[in-house]
């Protein structure tokens, strides 16, 4: 079983809604997925009320209680964890970060998103976890400055996961409906980010090798 949290104190850099998605491009690929929602804004508890399949669970769960949680889902043979955390940080998000096997840090091309994402990235430093950086909601203009700058950034404090994810329509629609965006549009270019994503994931956790860190 492989555990994924999403983290950042950013909020609002796209934690749910790339957990979401992300949870069910997995299960299309034929993983067994439960998502945790830690946070107490409770997105993706909503979000699966919206949802008419049953194929993913949503457990909300304590801190405290995370890792018994996690042996029972083992047992059960869930496959893959995606684990929500709130915008802060929090008992939450710690408790997320040690249990992971890949911490993802979701961070939009701007300034204040990249600071944040260097606090996280500290505080995963000293966990010695692994985590790798993901740029979110990033204008559809191909060559943008402001991703350039992004880019750079995140490549220069640790690993950046490919793709980059774009600021697309399907991403809130599929929130709003309880879907992922490959069940909204399965061919739109949202849907074709996320499964990239979900397969660069898995290549990176399958070869059990830490992301590409440069020195700090
Ligand atoms: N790639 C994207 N394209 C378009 N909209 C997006 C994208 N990613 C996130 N959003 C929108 O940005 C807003 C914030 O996203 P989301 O709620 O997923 O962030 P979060 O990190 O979970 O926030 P919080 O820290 O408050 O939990 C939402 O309105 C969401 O629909
Ligand atoms: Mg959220």
């Amino acid at each position: 079983m492989r555990i994924i949290a999403l983290v950042t104190q950013k909020g609002g850099s796209g934690k749910s809604t790339i957990a979401s998605s992300l949870a069910v491009a997995a299960a299309e690929a034929g993983e067994k997925v439960i998502v945790v929602d830690m946070d107490p804004q409770a997105s993706l508890t909503r979000w699966s009320r919206a949802r008419k399949d049953t194929n993913i669970g949503v457990t909300a769960i304590a801190p405290g209680k995370l890792p018994n949680a996690l042996t029972a889902m083992e047992k059960a043979g869930i496959t893959l964890v995606v684990i929500d955390t709130p915008g802060t940080d929090s008992i939450a998000s710690a408790s997320a970060m040690k249990v992971a096997d890949l911490c993802i840090i979701p961070a939009r091309p701007n300034a204040f998103d990249l600071w944040a994402s260097e606090t996280t990235r500290k505080q995963l430093r000293s966990l010695r976890k692994e985590y790798a950086f993901l740029l979110n909601q990033c204008p559809p203009a191909q060559q943008s400055a402001r991703v350039e700058q992004g880019v750079e950034a995140l490549e220069a404090m640790g690993g950046l996961l490919n793709p980059l994810i774009r600021s697309r329509v399907d991403y809130q629609e599929a929130t709003r409906l309880g879907l992922g965006v490959t069940e909204l549009h399965a061919s739109g270019e949202a849907a074709e980010e996320i499964r990239k994503l979900w397969s660069s994931l898995k290549r990176r956790m399958n070869k059990g090798k830490a992301p590409v860190r440069k020195a700090a």
